[in-house]
């Protein structure tokens, strides 16, 4: 069994959201917003993110190639494209976690080149001490350490999502994934 131990409990995950959510709506000042997603991760953030925000806002999913076990391929393959025209919206681009923000970088180039009218990225967590590329998130609920953490829409070989709580994961051994 890997070990898992609480790093952000449920109840401040909910308050960070909602107070994140009143940044965006201040920003976006009434203006609608189109909501991207990216699968799978993002699916209870941006539940959360969407019901408290205070705009019009429309919510689309695109879903990319994601990770094998832990480790980042590098490489950005559409499995699921969005299905709406963003030409001239306002985009929110929406992710679980940003690691070495390839994934987000990409991602946000490829939308970009439909002609939005603009395009910002929000995400629950973000580990800037991994980074590989240069790409700072608009909006961030919690900066996390290097650590590997499950929950809250996030996984470990597609386990663990479901939890209220972020968790670190310590695999068997106690070594760190
Ligand atoms: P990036 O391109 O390295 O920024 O990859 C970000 C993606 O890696 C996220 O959308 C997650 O799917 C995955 N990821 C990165 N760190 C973690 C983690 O600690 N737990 C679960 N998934 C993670
Ligand atoms: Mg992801």
């Amino acid at each position: 069994m890997d070990k898992l131990e609480v790093m952000i409990p449920e109840d401040q995950i909910i308050s960070r959201v909602k107070e994140v959510a009143a940044e965006i709506s201040r920003d976006y000042n009434g203006e609608p917003v189109t909501v991207i997603g990216v699968l799978t991760g993002a699916f209870i953030f941006c539940a959360d993110l969407v019901r408290n925000l205070d705009l019009p806002v429309k919510i689309d999913f695109v879903q990319v190639s994601s990770y094998v076990g832990d480790t980042s391929t590098g490489e950005l393959k559409i499995k699921k494209d969005i299905s709406s025209d963003i030409k001239g919206e306002n985009v929110l681009l929406v992710e679980d976690i940003i690691d070495t923000g390839r994934t987000l970088l990409k991602l946000r180039q490829m939308l970009s080149e439909r002609g939005p009218k603009s395009i910002k990225i929000c995400t629950a967590f973000d580990k800037p001490s991994r980074r590989v590329v240069e790409l700072v998130p608009d909006y961030n609920c919690f900066t996390i350490p290097d650590s590997f953490v499950v929950g809250y829409g996030l996984d470990y070989d597609g386990e663990y999502r479901q939890f209220k709580d972020v968790k670190i994961v310590r695999i068997d051994d106690e070594q760190q994934p």
